[in-house]
């Protein structure tokens, strides 16, 4: 039968070694992000220049793909008469995606950065706003009595455990009792090394999307079905659908099959 050739001990033990060599470089850089997290996600979208293809933005490909493999879920799940509300927009690329099948999308964000950005990039787009809301503070849900559809990706693994609850609860009062949440987040098993090694850092240099996340931002976490039944827990949430996902990033690398990151995605309805 055939098996494939296993790297030698030598040569495991060299890769081993020169991802650990990239430690000190990773403390280094990433001990001038600001420990408040609100602050350190709007200053990192002030310093944003481009966005898209070739852009600064690491978790942005600068294509539509990622939503297009998304498309007919949400259309089987999401009540197509309600407005979504794409929690932690960013610069609303996937905003303005869902504009085109919801009557609304309106685009919200901790960063007022990221918002203006986000408005600035949606010109004259009739059915899409933006604003600056905090989704794990009290009330976050507000204006939205009717019920909303709920689209989030790439913003619970980078959440404390306090913060997802908080932010869960709010997705529960958004969503009321029509809407429907969709979520897609990383679930990238590794640590922080085995992380920015696979999107590209290397001795000789750290691809500089990925070098302006580990300066600027908190390390994120990973999200997948675990932390789903924990923060979504099925007494509270019905589960329609869930799977794996790839998330892709911006191509930086240059290297085939790099800029995706495992991630998981799920449906779910509040229950009662
Ligand atoms: C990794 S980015 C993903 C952006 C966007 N969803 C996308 O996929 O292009 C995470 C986003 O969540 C936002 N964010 C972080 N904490 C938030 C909070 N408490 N409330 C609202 N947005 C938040 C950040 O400002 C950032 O834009």
């Amino acid at each position: 039968m055939y098996s494939p050739a296993k790297p030698s001990p030598a040569k495991s033990l060299l890769s081993a070694l020169r991802k650990y060599l990239l430690i000190p470089r990773l403390v280094r850089l990433s001990r001038s992000a600001p420990k408040d997290r609100p602050l350190a996600w709007d200053r990192y979208w002030a310093g944003i220049r481009a966005t898209g293809v070739g852009g600064e933005v690491l978790w942005d490909a600068g294509t539509d793909d990622e939503f297009l493999g998304y498309k007919d879920v949400l259309l089987r799940y999401l009540d197509p008469e309600l407005p979504v509300v794409d929690v932690g927009c960013g610069h609303g690329s996937f905003t303005r995606a869902l504009a085109g099948i919801f009557p609304e999308a309106v685009g919200v964000d901790v960063s007022e950065h990221a918002v203006r950005r986000a408005a600035a990039e949606s010109g004259e787009t009739g059915n899409v706003r933006f604003e600056v809301r905090d989704m794990t503070a009290p009330g976050a849900e507000k204006g939205f009595d009717g019920g909303a559809n709920v689209f989030i990706r790439g913003v619970l693994h980078v959440l404390e455990p306090a913060d997802q609850a908080a932010l869960v609860e709010n997705l529960r009062l958004l969503a009321g009792k029509r809407g429907t949440v969709f979520l897609a987040e990383t679930n990238f098993q590794g640590n922080p090394v085995d992380y920015v090694t696979h999107l590209g850092a290397t001795m000789q240099g750290i691809p500089a999307p990925l070098e302006r996340a580990i300066r600027g931002l908190p390390m994120p976490g990973h999200f997948g079905p675990g932390e789903r039944q924990q923060v979504l827990p099925a007494e509270a949430w019905e589960l329609l659908e869930d799977g794996e996902v790839a998330i892709e990033t911006n191509p930086a690398t240059g290297v085939d099959g790099r800029s995706r990151v495992p991630g998981y995605y799920a449906v779910l309805r509040p229950r009662g």
